[in-house]
């Protein structure tokens, strides 16, 4: 798959850098959370190398509801807490997990994956919900994609009306 298989060539400040410009540019008048979510989903898919999934859950009650994504369907709802979504949801916080097999309740939702990145979406201190990246390739992210796509989720909320 092209999106598989395609090789980084910037460093990865330089990519998040980049992603941040034109995220930006890609949002700017229009406020709808679906289409800048579906948006930022695609973006990053298709500029991020060797992903096979990345996408949105929302907060809705106490569960994570499946959101805008590009890759396999996945599960729809996931309890706070479980999952590598539901932890970086409830602790608030980024995870990057190297080996998802080796994470206690790493929920499948497409076998091929291998590494995770979660980062949690908020407004303020807010948890609307949370960014998810996931790579058929062990070890693919760092914390310093951690930080990028934390960049990414605040353009993303500061420029979309969400509920
Ligand atoms: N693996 C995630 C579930 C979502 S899918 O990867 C798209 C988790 O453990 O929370």
């Amino acid at each position: 798959m092209y999106a598989a298989t395609r090789v980084q060539t910037l460093s990865t400040a330089a990519l998040y850098e980049e992603l941040a410009v034109q995220a930006r540019s890609l949002l700017e008048g229009e406020r709808d959370a679906v289409a800048n979510a579906a948006n930022v989903a695609a973006l990053i898919f298709h500029s991020v190398a060797q992903l096979n999934w990345a996408g949105f859950y929302w907060l809705r009650g106490n569960e994570l509801v499946l959101g805008p994504f590009q890759g396999q369907p996945a599960c729809v709802r996931i309890a706070l807490g479980k999952g590598v979504c539901g932890t970086a949801a409830a602790q608030l916080r980024s995870i990057v997990v190297p080996d998802v097999h080796a994470f206690p309740g790493h929920i499948a939702c497409d076998s091929a994956s291998r590494s995770e990145v979660v980062v949690p979406v908020m407004r303020g201190n807010a948890m609307l919900g949370v960014l998810d990246l996931d790579s058929p390739h062990p070890a693919r992210f760092t914390e310093e994609d951690a930080r990028g796509l934390e960049a990414l989720a605040r353009i993303f909320v500061e420029a979309t009306d969400l509920a």
